[in-house]
């Protein structure tokens, strides 16, 4: 049975590949209460002590809005221990799994197009600035998968769903910006995407992760109503009326559209969004 690392095991996503991987690997899974991966003699120590085939890092720091206030800090997690990895990786000789994000464009392009791997990154958020630093140390791995996601919803999580299933049990009506585009993406559609690059070991690099398909918050926000079944009417607002709302968020991307192109070329086609929805909601809300 080939062996895994799994760092960050019981975030929303590490969570749940903990749960899958175990099936199929031996699996070595940490936390930020065992390993933290800011941690250098930690890490390199505890890839010494697994041995691994597999690195896999779904360990961050997640909030977007906390990263722009807490910037040292989601510098340190997001972008500087991911040489700590990438370096352990080396070490022994592993491949490395890194999770990034759609965060790391500008998100300016002509939203009738998606985002390539080979687009140039330019990100605007202090949360995509580190996780590009991470991406760039993960690298050093040399035998490196770094997989894009973005929108990312799971059982094991607060998120977007979540968030808006809970709000349409005190509103009538919610109020969703309808100007930003990309796919919303679900845990268990990422999990299989990271079983099928372990399977398959396509040629390394950056490979965009995501459902299938592009929405915006809105028209994801009218599906998740539809599905289960709620009344509550959601009205489109654009980026600069939900800023006016909420004048501490930070500025979200308008165009979050990842192509699967290349992860279409090594036979990886993940499920459509809507598809990866409803499966999610059969679960969430039984
Ligand atoms: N959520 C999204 O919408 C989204 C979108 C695009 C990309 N991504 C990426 O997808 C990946 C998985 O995200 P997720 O939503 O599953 O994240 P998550 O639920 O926030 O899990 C991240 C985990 O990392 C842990 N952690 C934080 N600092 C650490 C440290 N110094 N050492 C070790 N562990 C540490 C956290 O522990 P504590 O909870 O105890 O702090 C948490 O368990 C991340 O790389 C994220 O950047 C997420």
């Amino acid at each position: 049975m080939k062996k895994v690392l799994l760092i960050g095991a019981d975030g929303m996503l590490g969570g749940e590949l903990r749960e899958r991987l175990e099936k199929i690997y031996e699996v070595t899974g940490t936390t930020l209460q065992t390993l933290d991966i800011c941690d250098r003699d930690a890490v390199l120590a505890k890839a010494k002590e697994v041995n691994p085939e597999f690195i896999i890092n779904c360990a961050a720091y997640t909030n977007v809005d906390g990263c722009e206030v807490n910037y040292e800090l989601a510098n340190k997690v997001n972008g500087l221990a991911l040489e700590n990895i990438a370096d352990a990786a080396k070490l022994v000789d592993s491949t490395l799994i890194h999770i990034s994000t759609d965060y790391v464009f500008d998100g300016k392009m002509d939203v009738e197009k998606a985002y390539t791997e080979d687009m140039e990154p330019a990100p605007v958020t202090a949360y995509g600035k580190t996780k590009l630093l991470g991406e760039q140390n993960a690298e050093k791995a040399g035998k490196y998968y770094i997989l894009r996601t973005a929108w990312l919803y799971g059982l094991g999580g607060k998120n977007f769903v979540k968030t808006m299933l809970k709000l349409s049990e005190t509103h009538d009506t919610l109020k969703v910006v309808a100007d930003q585009h990309g796919s919303p993406t679900c845990t268990t559609t990422l999990c299989e995407i990271i079983e099928a690059v372990m399977e398959k070991e396509p040629e390394y690099g950056v490979y965009h992760s995501t459902n299938e398909g592009f929405t915006t918050w809105y028209d994801f926000t009218c599906k998740i109503m539809e599905l289960a079944g709620r009344k509550t009417v959601v009205e489109p607002v654009t980026s600069e009326e939900y800023k006016e709302m909420n004048p501490a968020s930070s500025d979200r991307p308008k165009n979050s559209k990842l192509s699967k192109e290349k992860l279409h070329k090594v036979g990886v086609y993940p499920k459509a969004w809507e598809k990866a929805l409803e499966e999610y909601l059969k679960e969430e809300l039984k």
